[in-house]
């Protein structure tokens, strides 16, 4: 079985995500660690009282990127990770530590890539009138909020939509999506050529969900 290694720095709701599926016994994987890099993260406690070991490496303590990341890395190699998972960790990361990490780094982004890199998404989508928002999972560059892309949802934008409504129909796709995407990786079926994705045959039905309004 795989082993993966979640990072968080908050809520932590596509972890509880991907613990809901591994519970329900939809996705094979032994998830070794939960590391956050704010000690306040609420993410950490679920993730204690779901009896995973969790560890907290501070980037205050840290004079620059490269030093925290050097840390982390530490920290998260003890557990020899098949994949690391980046669920809301908010930090940028540095090239050394994502090259180090090529073809098992993962993230989650709250728009359809490549539109609305970086933050509020919801509100910039909502800004420019676009009628399609929704989420990705893609693997992870040196290029913040780009990579090649393994799974998107959409959603449609209503009228009447604000930043919290809109927010939260695209949060209900990213906790369909991610487990989706981990268990594509842990069943071997992700093959990364060109720099973009394939699905191994028979699982390309699932590379994009689409909500029923959008269709
Ligand atoms: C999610 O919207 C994710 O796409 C983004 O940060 C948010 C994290 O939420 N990267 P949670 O901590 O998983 O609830």
């Amino acid at each position: 079985m795989k082993n993966i290694v979640i990072l968080i720095s908050g809520r932590g709701s596509n972890m509880e995500a991907l613990i809901a599926a591994r519970d329900a016994g939809d996705l094979p994987v032994n998830i070794a660690a939960v590391i956050s890099n704010r000690p306040d993260a609420a993410g950490l406690e679920t993730a204690a009282r779901a009896g995973i070991v969790t560890h907290f490496v501070n980037h205050k303590a840290f004079a620059g990127r490269e030093s925290f990341d050097a840390a982390l890395a530490e920290c998260i190699d003890q557990f020899a990770p098949d994949l690391v998972v980046l669920a809301g960790f908010m930090r940028i990361l540095s090239d050394g530590f994502v090259r180090h990490y090529e073809g098992r780094l993962v993230n989650i982004h709250p728009s359809l890539l490549p539109s609305f890199p970086g933050l509020h998404t919801h509100q910039r989508a909502l800004d420019e009138g676009v009628r399609i928002h929704g989420c990705t999972v893609h693997f992870v560059t040196p290029t913040l909020d780009h990579g090649p892309v393994i799974i998107q949802a959409a959603v449609p934008v209503l009228d009447g939509d604000s930043e919290a409504t809109l927010a939260a129909r695209v949060l209900c796709e990213e906790h369909k999506v991610y487990p989706q995407a981990v268990r594509w990786f842990a069943e071997g079926r992700l093959r990364l050529e060109g720099g973009r994705v394939r699905l191994d045959a028979g699982m390309a039905e699932g590379a994009v969900l689409i909500s029923p309004e959008v269709r």
